[in-house]
């Protein structure tokens, strides 16, 4: 934990001392999300943003590909439409998609209005194509760094508005409800426990990918919204469903940082230790993940590799130039060298489930971003539209927010208790992507399970990993980014998870 600096704003510093808060709106989180909507809360109240890092750290600030948007010469909102749809193999939500499409362009309109500094073609955006987009529709940024892009409009906007107050390197521990009311949030800042109560709380923590021992994301991102949503007592939808990107660094000693799909979208191969190809390295995300792992667990010393080496050099270093810098830094340079590579836990397509407006099942509290299940991804988030659902939805959430009049501080506010912190335990990280990982089958679910249940200390990753195997376990198909070896097809019926504390688990 970070000390504040001593320029900090008086509120700031008085936030060090003081147990009990009260705000208008509370966001938890501070990627594109939680910004979007802080700015528009912004205009009917106080907004509190509470972030567990600085405020500069969020899964979103690594987002390489870009934003999808149908605004391209030979594209619309049907096309891209379509292109959602079929990714999410028969689980997508057709009005939230509608949503999402339609409300796209309108967003990227108003991020350059707000000074997002997008790549350009002449006066036009350049935009990319990525697997599954049949028209090239990807606005992007700084050499790849498209998430940067986007946080630093947001947050020049978030930073110039008394009404935003951040506190940074405060841990969220738990959401404080009033019978099926969300009231305010417990958090923990420099040791200290305290709550804070607001007419309407919205977590935008992202999603869990650090419960994988294999992961493209931040440390940051283990899964608190999602377990304390579940602790509450708010639907979880879908858990099962993780999305594994295929091409991920795997170099002993150097983090799991993702080479983007673009990469293949300029002809970047996939090849064995033997330097064959083996699979259509456009086919979806899921598909090249399998691929990619059978190769991987075929012999003890196997290895694949991203190769690059035919692609323009030029253009590797100015288009790719955080994946190429990146790269120098740990030895290697992709217009020379083949990557070394793994699949690795990317994305959450399930989430707290919500209604078009980010409202959950709880009164009070809203979702957006990848904490959230609005229905746009169904089984199979389609490249670049997470940036666009953070973005949309984010914006949806705030609005809905500002029409909720009730504040609800407690007649009595209680003490603030100890949460549950985030500890990161890596033996969870290693049962979850040896039992629930790319390929599951009942047995190894099972047992999983049984790992997790003779841990004796809780945590929100234990609570996400012990979600994501009894949904996966449930769901006896495989469909979208779940693969069930016993159970390789789609179910004739459709149907989705349903998971919340305290109830069986319902499939429907
Ligand atoms: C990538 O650039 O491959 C990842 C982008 C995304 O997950 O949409």
């Amino acid at each position: 934990m970070s000390k504040l600096p001593s320029t900090a704003p008086r509120w700031a510093k008085s936030f060090m001392h003081d147990l009990i808060h009260q705000t208008d709106y509370i966001v938890v989180g501070s990627g594109i999300a939680g910004l979007r909507a802080a700015i528009d809360l912004a205009e009917a109240g106080r907004v509190t943003i509470f972030t567990k890092a600085q405020i500069t750290e969020s899964n979103s600030m690594y987002a390489q590909g870009g934003i999808a948007a149908a605004i391209g010469q030979d594209d619309d909102v049907e096309k891209h439409y379509a292109d959602t749809i079929a990714a999410g193999a028969g689980l997508c939500d057709a009005a939230a998609v509608r949503v999402l499409v339609e409300e796209g362009p309108l967003e990227i309109e108003r991020l350059l209005q707000w000074g997002a500094d997008f790549e350009r073609e002449g006066n036009a955006l350049s935009l990319s194509r990525e697997g599954g987009h049949a028209v090239a529709r990807i606005v992007h940024g700084n050499g790849g760094l498209t998430g940067k892009v986007v946080i630093d409009a947001l947050l020049a906007r978030v930073r110039a508005n008394p009404n935003v107050h951040i506190a940074p390197f405060t841990f969220f521990s738990d959401l404080i409800t009033d019978g099926d009311r969300v009231i305010g949030i417990q958090f923990e800042h420099n040791g200290k426990f305290a709550s804070c109560y607001a007419k309407a709380t919205l977590l935008a923590t992202g999603g869990g990918s650090q419960v994988y021992s294999q992961s493209t994301n931040p440390e940051t991102a283990t899964g608190d919204g999602l377990a304390a949503a579940y602790r509450a007592g708010a639907e979880l939808r879908d858990m099962e469903f993780v999305q594994f990107h295929p091409t991920v660094l795997s170099l002993h000693g150097a983090p799991r940082f993702l080479l983007t799909e673009a990469l293949r979208g300029e002809g970047a191969r996939i090849v064995n230790d033997r330097g064959e190809r083996f699979v259509n390295e456009l086919l979806t995300r899921d598909e090249v993940s399998r691929a990619v792992f059978r190769q991987l667990t075929s012999r003890p010393d196997a290895k694949v590799f991203l190769d690059t080496t035919h692609v323009p050099a030029d253009l590797l270093r100015k288009k790719f130039r955080h994946v190429y810098t990146t790269s120098l830094n740990y030895g290697l340079d992709i217009t020379r060298d083949r990557i070394p590579i793994t699949p690795a836990a990317h994305y959450f397509m399930g989430g707290v489930q919500t209604d078009l407006s980010g409202r959950t099942s709880l009164r009070g509290l809203y979702a957006a971003g990848e904490v959230a299940s609005t229905g746009v991804h169904g089984a199979n988030r389609l490249a670049s539209n997470s940036l666009l659902e953070a973005l949309v939805f984010g914006g949806r959430a705030g609005a809905a927010m500002k029409e909720e009049s009730e504040i609800n501080p407690p007649l009595q506010s209680s003490e603030p208790s100890s949460g549950i912190f985030a500890t990161v335990n890596q033996n969870i990280r290693d049962i979850t992507w040896r039992y629930a990982g790319i390929v599951r089958k009942a047995r190894e679910l099972e047992t999983g399970l049984e790992l997790l249940d003779r841990m004796k200390e809780e945590s929100n990753l234990l609570t996400v990993a012990r979600m994501i195997h009894e949904c996966a376990l449930a769901r006896e198909e495989s469909r979208g980014a779940h693969y069930r070896e016993d159970f390789p097809a789609p179910a004739v019926t459709i149907f989705h998870s349903y998971i919340q504390k305290d109830r069986a688990l319902k499939l429907l």
